[in-house]
């Protein structure tokens, strides 16, 4: 960051004003300093949701909205969805550079070490419902994680982060395909340490011991690219969770497990599900003007799901890849009619040429066609979110990290504007109304 000059802001009727250092970066919007408004004009600046507000200096990933650009470390997500695979982004997003082989295999060989859980934490899925939501699992188990690694919670430890670093990237997968495992009742498959990351996954996923069982390597590319780009992105919802967590000391499992817990909502990562959810509920393309009346009448509260973006003000760069990966994987899976991403599509065109997601610049997000493919590769919508955060671990402790290790970073502690009652006496129960 670098001075760039000042933005003095006066109080009107008075004689104050304060000048506050205006900050740039390497691209993107400079930001004005806002630290000592409050010393200097009594006053707090007011930004519900965040939307104008930087809340900490990040190297990790840069978003041009109005563009649709996308970049890890520097790097455009479109050639690293081409070019790289999960664990060198993984590698990348933690260390600020693309490993070189021996990096790159001392990186794969740390994760493959730690894929395995506590034979202790079988048991805790036992508590849970049959039915329990893959996201309540993850939220629980992920937690629990902490009952069983005192010997790295210490955040100011760089060993102790290291490894719960990789604890958490290597295990993520493990917990979220045990979660599946046990909601239909099948027994828990071991990772197997000769598999990639996402090969791993699907072997765990769908795998059962009772015969040998073999991973499409079409669906460990698909699976791969899909976690390349979910794996971070700037500071939305469940990343600021996370590093509000971290701001108090939490140790990072507990930290984690907010940050699943704030993706789960339909808003955020929860919207995958809800895309699929409310494909079915349109069941055709003649329903298709019907449910964008509804959207565009507020009191409906309805929403075209996977549509719309807090930063995206242009096509989310992931749902174009993400689209073009849904005809190439359904292709290779030899679905020549699928109705849900003929649905999509068709909505998605109309919607784009109705001035009301126009005018408000609504466009898909990353959500919108995940989910189709998602379902295409067998995965049932309940596990949805849950991949989504598979992939997002790695960006919410590269995120973690950075802050730990930021000077700048103090407990996150924001402030208000209070509209309640003023100051008045207790009012004893035979004199109230
Ligand atoms: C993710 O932040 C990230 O980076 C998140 C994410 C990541 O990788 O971490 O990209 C992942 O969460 C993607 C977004 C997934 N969510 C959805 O697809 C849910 C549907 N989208 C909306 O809920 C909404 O667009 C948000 C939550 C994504 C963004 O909300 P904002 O920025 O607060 O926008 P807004 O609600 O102020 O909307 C502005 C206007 C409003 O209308 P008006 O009041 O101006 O008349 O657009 C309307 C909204 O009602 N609007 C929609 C809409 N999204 C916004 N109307 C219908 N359908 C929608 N999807």
């Amino acid at each position: 960051m670098s001075g760039i000059g000042s933005v003095t802001i006066s109080l009107d009727g008075s004689n104050k004003s304060s000048k506050l250092p205006l900050i740039g970066g390497t691209v993107g919007p400079p930001v004005a300093d806002i630290r000592k408004i409050y010393n200097d004009l009594g006053i707090f600046t007011y930004d519900p949701g965040y939307g104008a507000t930087a809340s900490c200096e990040s190297k990790i990933t840069y978003i041009d909205g109005d563009e649709g650009v996308l970049l890890y470390r520097g790097y455009p997500i479109e050639q690293l969805a081409e070019k790289s695979t999960f664990l060198e982004v993984a590698y990348l997003l933690l260390n600020g550079e693309l490993p070189n082989a021996a990096e790159a295999k001392e990186f794969d060989t740390g994760v493959r070490m730690h894929t395995m859980l506590h034979e202790q934490l079988r048991v805790f899925y036992n508590g849970f419902r049959r039915d329990a939501h893959p996201m309540a699992v993850m939220c629980g188990v992920v937690g629990a994680l902490s009952a069983f690694y005192h010997d790295s919670l210490d955040i100011n430890n760089p060993e102790h982060r290291r490894i719960s670093a990789f604890r958490m990237i290597a295990k993520v997968p493990t917990i979220a395909a045990w979660a599946h495992k046990y909601n239909v009742g099948q027994p828990f498959m071991y990772p197997q340490n000769d598999l990639g990351y996402a090969e791993n996954f699907l072997y765990m996923f769908n795998a059962v011991p009772a015969e040998p069982y073999r991973v499409n390597p079409i669906l460990a590319r698909a699976m791969d690219l899909i976690m390349i780009l979910h794996a971070d992105h700037e500071q939305n919802a469940s990343t600021s969770t996370v590093r509000l967590a971290g701001s108090t000391g939490a140790n990072p499992f507990a930290c984690i497990a907010a940050g699943i817990a704030s993706l789960w909502g339909p808003a955020h990562g929860g919207a995958n599900e809800a895309v699929l959810h409310k494909l079915g509920e349109i069941g055709h393309v003649k329903n298709i003007p019907t449910f964008l009346e509804q959207v565009k009448d507020k009191n409906s509260k309805v929403k075209l799901m996977g549509f719309g973006h807090r930063v995206y003000k242009n096509f989310d760069p992931r749902a174009k890849i993400m689209q073009a990966t849904c005809h190439q994987v359904l292709g290779e899976l030899g679905i020549k009619h699928d109705p849900l991403l003929e649905l999509a599509m068709e909505l998605e065109k109309i919607a784009l040429h109705d001035d009301y997601f126009v005018s408000r610049k609504l466009y898909p997000n990353v959500d919108f066609y995940s989910g189709i493919i998602l379902k295409a590769m067998g995965f049932p919508l309940s596990m949805f979110t849950a991949l989504f955060a598979v992939s997002r671990t790695v960006g919410w402790i590269s995120q973690w990290q950075e802050m730990i290790a930021d000077p700048e970073q103090r407990i996150g502690r924001p402030r208000q504007i209070y509209t309640g009652a003023a100051q008045r006496d207790y009012v004893p129960l035979d004199r109230r109304d």
